[in-house]
C-alpha cells in the first residue's frame, strides 16, 4: 500500500460498506467516478452514460443550481468545483474524501473555449483564463485527487483533450480541425496532452489518457458540431471503462488511437 494511503486511511471513514477491504475496484459496478463540468454537454452525457455502465458518479460542477439539477435528474451526487479556484478544488477532494474516501477515476472535462477571431486582439487575460481552465484547472484537480486516487486499486485519469491541439490534425487538410484558427484553445488543448503523456509516465500505477471528443454540438461551440452528445462520449466513456491494463499515456477519439504531433 502506498505510505500516503495509509495516513489518509486513517483519517477516513469508510463509505464501501460493501467491499471487504478499503481499497479498489475489486467488485464489479461499484467504480467511482469523479467528473469535472458534468452539469451539461459531454461532462453531462458522460456521467449518464457511466451511470447506465454501474458507475457511482460525482457531478462535479461550478454553478450549485446546474450542478444539483443534474445530479438529481442523473442519479448522481452533486459536488461543487470551480477548477480555476485552489480552495474550491481543495473542498471538492475533501466533499469527496468525506462521502466517497476514494475515487477510482477522474475525469478533466471542464473546459472553455475562450475568445474567437483576429489572433491580433488577444490578450494576456484572454490567454490566462482559457489556460486556467483547460491546463492549470487540470493540475489543480488531479493534484487535489491524487490521494483519493491512489486508494482505489484500478486508478485512472481521462484528460478531456481535443484534436484540435493535435500538430498533425490542424495541418491536414482533410481534417475539420485545419480549418479552424483559435490559438488559445488548441495552444491549451495541446498543453493538455503533453501534461497527459507527462503525467503517464511520471504518475506510476495511474492509467492516464487523454480522449478527444471529436467536433460535438454543445454549448462550447454554439451547438455547431454534427455530432450528438453521446457520439463525443464515446472514446471518455471507453477510458473511463476499459480493464485496468489498458495502458498509459494514449490519445484516443472514437475511431481509435490519434497522432500526439
Ligand atoms: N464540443 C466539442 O466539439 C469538443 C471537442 C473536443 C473537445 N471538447 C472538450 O470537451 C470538454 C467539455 O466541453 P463541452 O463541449 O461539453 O462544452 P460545454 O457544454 O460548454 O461544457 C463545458 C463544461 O465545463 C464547465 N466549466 C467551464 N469552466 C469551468 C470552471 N472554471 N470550473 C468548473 N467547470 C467549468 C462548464 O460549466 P458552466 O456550465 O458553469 O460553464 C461546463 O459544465 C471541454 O474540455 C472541451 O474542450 C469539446
Amino acid at each position: 500500500m502506498h505510505v500516503g494511503a495509509r495516513v489518509v486511511l486513517a483519517f477516513l471513514p469508510s463509505k464501501r460498506p460493501w467491499s471487504t477491504s478499503l481499497r479498489g475496484t475489486s467488485i464489479k459496478g461499484m467504480t467511482i467516478t469523479f467528473i469535472t463540468g458534468a452539469n451539461k454537454g459531454l461532462g453531462r452525457e458522460t456521467a449518464r452514460r457511466l451511470i447506465e455502465c454501474g458507475h457511482t458518479v460525482l457531478v462535479g460542477a461550478r454553478q450549485r443550481e446546474q450542478g444539483e439539477e443534474a445530479a438529481a435528474a442523473l442519479g448522481a451526487r452533486y459536488v461543487p468545483i470551480d477548477v480555476t479556484d485552489d480552495e474550491s478544488v481543495a473542498a471538492a477532494a475533501a466533499n469527496v474524501a468525506a462521502h466517497e474516501g476514494l475515487i477510482d477515476v477522474l475525469i478533466n472535462n471542464a473546459g472553455v473555449h475562450g475568445p474567437v477571431g483576429d489572433p491580433s486582439d488577444l490578450t494576456a487575460a484572454d490567454a490566462l483564463s482559457v489556460l486556467d481552465v483547460n491546463v492549470i484547472g487540470v493540475v489543480r484537480t488531479t493534484t487535489a485527487f491524487l490521494p483519493l486516487l491512489r486508494l482505489s486499486d484500478a486508478p485512472a485519469i481521462v484528460n478531456v483533450s481535443s484534436g484540435m491541439g493535435s500538430l498533425a490534425l490542424t495541418h491536414d487538410p482533410g481534417r475539420p480541425e485545419s480549418h479552424v484558427v483559435a490559438p488559445l484553445y488548441t495552444a491549451s488543448k495541446a498543453a493538455l496532452t503533453m501534461l497527459t503523456t507527462q503525467y503517464a509516465k511520471g504518475l506510476k500505477g495511474i492509467r492516464v489518457n487523454a480522449a478527444d471528443p471529436g467536433y460535438t454540438a454543445t454549448d462550447l461551440n454554439g451547438h455547431s458540431g454534427p455530432q450528438t452528445v453521446t457520439e463525443g462520449t464515446d472514446a471518455i466513456v471507453a477510458l473511463a471503462t476499459e480493464e485496468p491494463g489498458a495502458g498509459s499515456g494514449r490519445f484516443i477519439s472514437r475511431h481509435g488511437e490519434l497522432a500526439w504531433s
